[in-house]
């Protein structure tokens, strides 16, 4: 069951370093787990492309921190990987600071501008949702680059220009197109309009007029040059001549972002949402996140439902059962109640009420669904389409531990790059823009979560850390949206409960249910009589090959081992655990 703590009883105990000389007595190692080089022993770094992998454990190699690993390969997944993340987006970082004991949440999410407004969105009377996905309403302000260098003064060590160096030399060199930003371009490219705002982007996913082969040179000369600025400037992006690029990219699209909202972001540093979970303390996101509370909601409904989910199996129907009825509690309350506002805040705290969970687990009846309307009021059918974000995962020598989530929501954004470089976020879509209409996503979002100026949108992203008395155990985290929730907890499980070895704990097939559409996605490695099994307790079963991506770490007594989800870079899961 999980117990949550507020801020003022989070502990302050400070606990020993790992001796620096255990540390180096352990051999250092660099080996392939699913698609990612991980450094061993020093530390662990995964991510979901392996060049970006490469470039947070050479800087572990070099001395680096966590954070300074997690920055510079959070900077390189945004030049390889742009549609899912870059500096034209924001995220989430989760930060345990093995020297005191404590553990911060750094909420660099965009922003809404300050000129944003809910009838920005309604065209002739009616609301017109393609204007939060795609051009310059799309666009919130991004606060990346904000959080990557807060992090970088906080908890780091190497200096800055040390950190983005390595992401200017692969945009500058370049580097061959992955199976996964090929996928992205073949879907895109067919939907951009033929319209010059879009122009530079289907620039950048084309080769001779096609969607980028896997392997063909992708080099970025105009990102180099921006990430050289960036480097001698913090504040390059925040005020200056590719801030007013950024700004003059997104109006010539329709945009409302001002470089007075530029210069204006901040970084809110929240207190993390802190849960314990089967003696473990699970650090992770606040609003506006609803990844953290979905997440430790569901986990206690499993927990309280009466089941011995070790006992039932990893990918037994009963298993699974259990934990889709856990989510679609967690995903039903997360569409009534959940947004960047007080109300949306003392939602989220009632959520978690120890005795509300119990009458929750108490009311999973363990072989039937229930009626959509048993979670909450029916809502209009959409169907899910997978997102763009990316997680990273990193554990230092000393055991400082970053989970760091980041994203530019959906693949490559508003689908705008600005000619220096950056793809813009379409983090705007993440809000409701009427009262109960369903995202890109088909989250039904309420009004807690309505669009509105200086707001930030409701996210999905779950970065976790899980600590066992004064050292991370565990961290967890992935991309897809909504499907970031619900397989950032089968992995929980998956390494915590069922024994699995990061690997095979990343790489298995998942699920996903998120209340409405009252659909259970499963991945097609599910075995036949699985899905069988579900669909005889009532759930509508769909089988989907695009689920989502998750990064894992765990810290056992060999040493840090971390693994990178196999889907990013185009394989499949081997075999059903
Ligand atoms: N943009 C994806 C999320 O924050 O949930």
């Amino acid at each position: 069951m999980i117990a949550t703590r507020s801020a003022a009883e989070r502990t302050t105990t400070r606990v020993a370093h790992p001796s620096p000389h255990a540390a180096a007595s352990l051999a250092f190692a660099v080996g392939l787990v699913g698609a990612a080089a991980t450094a061993r022993a020093q530390g662990a770094v995964a991510a979901d492309d392996p060049r970006a992998t490469a470039v947070g454990a050479a800087v572990l190699a070099d001395g680096g921190t966590a954070a300074d690993a997690a920055v510079a390969t959070a900077l390189a997944l945004g030049v390889v990987n742009p549609a899912s993340s870059g500096i034209g987006g924001g995220g989430f970082a989760i930060v345990y600071d093995a020297a005191t004991g404590q553990t911060y949440a750094f909420d660099f999410r965009e922003v809404a501008p300050a000129a944003l407004d809910p009838g920005d969105f309604v065209v002739d009377g009616a609301v017109d949702p393609m204007r939060a996905r795609r051009g310059g309403l799309a666009v919130g302000v991004p606060g990346e680059v904000a959080g990557l260098t807060l992090l970088t003064e906080r908890f780091g060590r190497l200096s800055w220009r040390r950190l983005v160096a390595p992401a200017m030399r692969l945009a500058r060199e370049g580097s061959p197109t992955s199976a996964f930003m090929s996928q992205a371009a073949a879907r895109v490219v067919p939907t951009l309009p033929d319209e010059p705002a879009f122009a530079p982007l289907r620039a950048l996913l084309t080769v001779d007029g096609a969607p980028r082969p896997v392997g063909a040179p992708l080099v970025r000369p105009a990102l180099a040059a921006t990430l050289g600025a960036l480097s001698r400037d913090r504040r390059a992006l925040a005020t200056g001549p590719i801030a007013d690029d950024l700004v003059a990219t997104a109006a010539a699209a329709g945009g409302v972002i001002t470089t007075a909202d530029l210069a204006a972001y901040q970084v809110a540093e929240r207190a993390p949402l802190d849960g314990r979970w089967r003696g473990h303390r699970l650090a992770t996101m606040p609003i506006p996140s609803s990844g953290g509370v979905v997440l430790l909601e569901a986990l206690a409904i499993i927990d309280g439902a009466g089941v011995d989910l070790a006992t039932l199996g990893a990918s037994s129907p009963a298993a699974l059962h259990v934990i889709v009825e856990a989510l679609k509690h967690g995903f039903a309350d997360r569409a009534r109640a959940l947004g960047d506002t007080d109300a949306g805040r003392a939602a989220a705290r009632a959520m978690l009420a120890p005795a509300r969970l119990a009458a929750l687990a108490r009311a999973v009846d363990r072989d039937r669904t229930l009626p959509s309307a048993r979670y909450g009021e029916p809502a209009p059918v959409v169907t899910p389409r997978p997102g763009g974000t990316s997680h990273v995962c990193v554990v230092d020598r000393d055991g400082n531990a970053v989970a760091l989530t980041t994203t530019v929501n959906g693949y490559y954004g508003a689908k705008l790059v600005t000619p220096t470089g950056l793809v813009l976020n379409n983090q705007i879509d993440d809000f409701a823009v009427a009262v109960d209409a369903s995202n890109m996503y088909g989250l039904r979002q309420g009004a807690e979560n309505l669009v509105g100026p200086g707001k930030r949108p409701l996210s999905s992203m779950t970065p976790v850390l899980v600590i066992d008395g004064d050292r991370v155990v565990g961290c967890v985290g992935g991309s897809g949206g909504p499907r970031i929730i619900s397989n950032t907890l089968q992995v929980l499980l998956d390494l915590f409960v069922f024994g699995l070895d990061p690997a095979t704990a990343v790489a298995a097939p998942r699920i996903h249910h998120q209340w409405q559409p009252d659909v259970l996605v499963v991945e097609p490695e599910l075995p036949a009589a699985t899905r069988a099994a579900l669909a005889a307790r009532g759930h509508q079963v769909e089988v989907a090959d695009d689920i989502t991506a998750v990064q894992a770490i765990r810290v056992g007594p060999a040493g840090a081992v971390g693994a990178s989800d196999p889907r990013k870079n185009g394989a499949r899961a081997a075999a059903a655990r």
